[in-house]
C-alpha cells in the first residue's frame, strides 16, 4: 500500500468508526495490498508509463477489451477499496453512512461541482430518472432528446410520454458540426419545450455535443438542459461549474473505473428544488415527529435524493477510482484515449469497404471509434473479432446504424490497437 493510499484511508476512516484502517485495529487480519503506485510520467518514455497503469487492472489476458462504453473494468486499488471496506463494514455490521459525506467531496472535486449538489445514484440511467420523473411537466409539454440516446436516457421520457401525455421530440446528431446540431435542436423549439436533454457524447457513435452552446439555447427558451454524461465522465474532464447544464449524470462503472452499479447526479443548486423527489426515505428530510408533524422539508441538496440503507463501499470504491485518474492526469487520460482512437481510425481507413462514422474532428470526438462494412453484417464482426480473436467491441444495432463500437482508454496499448485493425482487416477479407 502506497503512502498516499493509506493517508487517505486513514483520513476516510477517522471521525467514523476507524473503518478501512485494518492494520490498526485488533484482531483484524493485515489487508494484502495488491496495487504498485504508479511511476513519474517521463515525456520521453510514455509507454513505458501507460505499461505500468495496464498492470494496475487485472483483467484478463485470455482476451483484449474494447467495451468501456459499455462496462469499464475497475483498477486493483478500486476493487481492493471496495473488498476492504465491505468486509470490514460486514465485520462490524455496520452500513458506513458517514463515508457518504467523505467520499462526495471527492466526488464533487472531480467533478468541479459543489459538494451539496452531487448525490450517488446506482447508474447513470437512475440519475436521468430522477430528473426526467422530478421535472414538473403537463401533457403536450415537449422534451427534446438525440435520437441516439441510450435507453437510459430516453426511456424515461418515453415513459412520461406514455402516462402523462408529454410529446418527446428527437433530433439526429449531426456528425459533421457543432453548429449543425445547435440548428437541429433549435428547429424542434417550440413555446411547448421545457426540456433539452443530450448525451453528452453519445454512445453509438461518440459524437461529442457542443452542450455549453446548447445550454445557452435552453436557458434563452427557458427549458431545462439535462446532461446525459455517461460516456464523458472519465473520457474526459467534466467540469459542472463551466458545462452549462441544469443537471448531469453519469455512471461510474463506465469511463472512471468505479465498480459496478455506481453513477453519480449533479443538479444546478439554485434549480434543485424543481427536481420534486419522487422516491424518498431516511435521508431525504429532516427527521420528522409522527406525532407532532411539521412541514415535510427536503435535506438541504442533492442527497435528498439518496434514501435508506446504501454500500458505501462502492462510493469509497468510486471516489479511489477518481483519486486514481486524477493522480495520473486527467487531460492525460483523454488525451491517451483520444490518441489510441485515433490510431484505430487511421488503420481502419486503410481497409477497403471501411466506413468510420464517428467524426474525424477533435472537437468532436474522443475515445470512441464506430465503423462497419457492407461486406459484413454488424453482429458477425462482432462475433468473428470475439471468437477468433479474442478482441471485445461492442455491436452497434441503435437506429439501423449496423456498426461495431471500439472504446479506447487508459489500459489499452498501441499494439492491442494494430491487433485490433489486422483482425478487422482480416475478418472482412474472409467475408
Ligand atoms: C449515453 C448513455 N446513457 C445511459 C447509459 C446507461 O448507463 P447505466 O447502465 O449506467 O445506467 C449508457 C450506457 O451505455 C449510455 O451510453
Amino acid at each position: 500500500m502506497n503512502f498516499d493510499r493509506k493517508t487517505f484511508l486513514r483520513s476516510m476512516g477517522l471521525g467514523a468508526l476507524g473503518l478501512i484502517t485494518a492494520r490498526a485495529l485488533p484482531g483484524m487480519e493485515a489487508e494484502p495490498d495488491s496495487s504498485n503506485g504508479l511511476p513519474i510520467w517521463d515525456d520521453a518514455n510514455p509507454e513505458a508509463f501507460w505499461r505500468e497503469v495496464r498492470a494496475q487492472f487485472p483483467m484478463t489476458p485470455r482476451r483484449t477489451y474494447f467495451n468501456t462504453g459499455g462496462l469499464g473494468p475497475a483498477s486493483r486499488r478500486v476493487l481492493d477499496m471496495y473488498t476492504v471496506a465491505s468486509r470490514q463494514l460486514q465485520e462490524r455490521v455496520e452500513t458506513g453512512h458517514d463515508f457518504f459525506a467523505q467520499a462526495r467531496v471527492i466526488v464533487a472535486q472531480y467533478l468541479s461541482a459543489k459538494t451539496d449538489s452531487v448525490c450517488f445514484v446506482r447508474n447513470a440511467t437512475e440519475g436521468n430518472c430522477v430528473v426526467a420523473t422530478g421535472i414538473e411537466l403537463q401533457a403536450a409539454d415537449e422534451v427534446i432528446l438525440d435520437s441516439h440516446a441510450h435507453p437510459g436516457g430516453s426511456f424515461p421520457w418515453l415513459n412520461r410520454q406514455r402516462t402523462e401525455g408529454i410529446v418527446v421530440k428527437t433530433f439526429e446528431p449531426d456528425p459533421l458540426s457543432a453548429a449543425g446540431n445547435l440548428e437541429r435542436i433549435a428547429a424542434l423549439i417550440t413555446h411547448r419545450t421545457r426540456v433539452i436533454q443530450v448525451s453528452h457524447i453519445t454512445s453509438p457513435t461518440g459524437i461529442i455535443m457542443p452542450v455549453a452552446e446548447i445550454g445557452k439555447l435552453a436557458e434563452k427558451h427557458h427549458a431545462w438542459f439535462h446532461v446525459d454524461g455517461a460516456q464523458s465522465a472519465g473520457m474526459i474532464p467534466v467540469n459542472m461549474a463551466t458545462l452549462g447544464c441544469d443537471s448531469f449524470a453519469t455512471s461510474g462503472h463506465k469511463w472512471i473505473g468505479g465498480p459496478h452499479e455506481t453513477g453519480l447526479l449533479w443538479i444546478r443548486a439554485s434549480k434543485m428544488d424543481q427536481i420534486i423527489p419522487r422516491q424518498v426515505g431516511a435521508y431525504s428530510s429532516i427527521d420528522v415527529d409522527l406525532n407532532n408533524p411539521g412541514p415535510f422539508v427536503y435535506s438541504q441538496g442533492a442527497h435528498r435524493f439518496e434514501y435508506g440503507t446504501r454500500n458505501a463501499a462502492s462510493v469509497l470504491a468510486l471516489a479511489e477510482a477518481m483519486r486514481f485518474q486524477n493522480e495520473i492526469g486527467r487531460d492525460r487520460i483523454a488525451a491517451r484515449g483520444h490518441a489510441l482512437a485515433d490510431q484505430v481510425r487511421a488503420g481502419l481507413q486503410k481497409i477497403d469497404s471501411v466506413e468510420i462514422l464517428t467524426p474525424a474532428d477533435p472537437a468532436l470526438c474522443g475515445s470512441i471509434v464506430t465503423f462497419r462494412s457492407p461486406k459484413l453484417v454488424y453482429g458477425k464482426i462482432f462475433e468473428r473479432l470475439l471468437a477468433d480473436h479474442h478482441l471485445r467491441t461492442r455491436p452497434v444495432a441503435e437506429v439501423g446504424l449496423d456498426a461495431i463500437r471500439v472504446s479506447t482508454h487508459l489500459f489499452n496499448s498501441r499494439e492491442e490497437c494494430d491487433r485490433l485493425v489486422g483482425a478487422v482487416g482480416e475478418v472482412l477479407a474472409k467475408a
